[in-house]
């Protein structure tokens, strides 16, 4: 290419080279959901740089490595550089799991917990799931893709660049669908990736309540198919809980999904003990939740490739006196990942360096499986770890600055907010 080609590319797109970044997570490894051992393999480099062009990352090492390659050498005079000391630099977060399409907090219900009432009672009470219902029924299109924007926004405000959203509070054909275009809509001003579920099967709706097996019969006959046919999402998710769908239903779904091909996810093991080789037969990406699990249960984790999901900012808020067993699955050798579970019931937090505080104090998770949880690992439960979730060669360049020294504060300042800035594919994102 002649030289002046060459340089007028270069200026289209400069390059930008971050460097003396005091501590750098880089999570370089094995592409896929690591286990085991290797979830304490963070790959951390101090004083490290990170070329950045093309919105992917270029070049990763040392300062001094980085500064002498030779493509460095050549075009240093036009690459933005910037000084990064005094800040750690992860990938940037990926949580694998939020329900951001509802319109209210729910206060009434927040009150009768405090006052001593179960999620179940509350439930049976005509609160939780279907006390959302008619305001995501009643809103526009619109309206909800402001809410699920405001939600995304304060995600990225703490570190996280990619983020899985479901539906499932419309649980009628034109309100699922109404949610999922919601979620497209947000998605598309927002600087980072969405990646949408559909989850029409969280609780059998008002209308449905005494005769559930016809809910299920609208979902895969004419939800689902619709959302497949407008790809309006990539994953199918069902509750599998007592009070939502059975163990049958939930596989029915399944298969449905698989048809249309759609990948699965699954909360389960959330109230109560569910089996889960039955539902490990459907590969589904994810099971979420896991708080209540039996040794049987874990064999077939280890045995498959399916991402085990903790939530454990639905046992804070629930006041579990249990969380999931991080440490079983983790010995194990399940692949773990970590998400917040924003929701207006049981996990109104969006933070993921909260979920990672709650992993490492309540789950006695290391804080780097926390992390692995918290990045490559969602990035597969989610199937984009060959784009997201670590800091490599030929990887997006979406990463999250926090204003600390040490990785270790990420979860030891639990409760405040020091993330410094976010970038999606080589952009800063604008934060406030
Ligand atoms: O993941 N468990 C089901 N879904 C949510 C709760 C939803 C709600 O209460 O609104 C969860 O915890
Ligand atoms: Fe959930």
């Amino acid at each position: 290419m002649a030289k002046a080609k060459r340089a007028a590319l270069v200026r289209q797109e400069p390059g930008v080279l971050l460097h003396r970044i005091s501590q750098l997570v880089t999570m370089s490894g094995e592409p896929g959901a690591r286990r085991g051992r290797e979830m304490c393999h963070i790959g951390l480099i101090e004083d490290a740089a990170v070329l950045i062009r093309d919105g992917k990352v270029a070049a990763v090492g040392k300062t001094a490595e980085v500064l002498r390659s030779p493509w460095v050498k050549e075009h240093r005079a036009e690459v933005i550089e910037l000084d990064c000391r005094g800040k750690i630099v992860l990938p940037g977060f990926v949580d694998s799991h939020t329900h951001p399409v509802f319109v209210a907090p729910r206060l009434i219900d927040f009150e009768k917990r405090v006052a001593g009432a179960s999620y179940e009672e509350i439930a049976a009470a005509g609160g939780g799931i279907r006390s959302s219902i008619e305001g995501v029924r009643k809103s526009s299109e619109g309206k909800l893709a402001d809410h699920v924007f405001s939600a995304l926004r304060q995600a990225q405000s703490q570190g996280t660049t990619t983020i899985e959203a479901k539906s499932g509070y419309g649980l009628d054909a034109a309100s699922e669908i109404k949610s999922l275009k919601a979620i497209r809509r947000a998605a598309r001003e927002w600087q980072g990736t969405v990646v949408a579920t559909f989850l029409g099967a969280h609780v059998p709706p008002p209308e449905f309540k005494q005769e559930p097996d016809k809910y299920v019969e609208v979902v895969c006959t004419e939800i689902l198919p619709e959302v497949a046919k407008q790809k309006l999402a990539h994953f199918v998710d069902v509750f599998c809980e007592r009070g939502a769908f059975s163990l049958e239903q939930t596989e029915r779904i399944l298969r449905e999904a698989d048809r249309h091909g759609l990948g699965t996810r699954v909360h389960v093991g959330q109230l109560t003990n569910t089996p889960l080789a039955t539902i490990l037969a459907h590969h589904p990406l994810s099971v979420d939740h896991l708080d209540c699990l039996e040794k049987a249960d874990v064999a077939a984790l280890v045995a498959g490739e399916t991402v085990a999901t903790l939530l454990p900012g639905a046992n804070y808020f629930l006041a579990t006196k249990k969380y999931p067993p991080a440490r079983k699955l983790i010995d194990a050798g399940v692949p773990v990942a970590l998400a917040t579970d924003y929701n207006p019931g049981t996990s109104p937090t969006i933070s993921m360096p909260l979920v990672l505080s709650l992993a490492c104090t309540q789950m006695r998770m290391r804080v780097e499986e926390a992390l692995t949880a918290a990045t490559i690992n969602g990035a597969a439960a989610l199937e984009l770890s060959d784009r997201k979730g670590s800091v490599e060669v030929g990887k997006d360049a979406d990463l999250a600055f926090f204003e600390l020294d040490d990785y270790r504060e990420l979860p030891y300042w639990f409760g405040g907010n020091h993330c410094a800035a976010v970038m999606t594919s080589g952009r800063f994102a604008d934060l406030f």
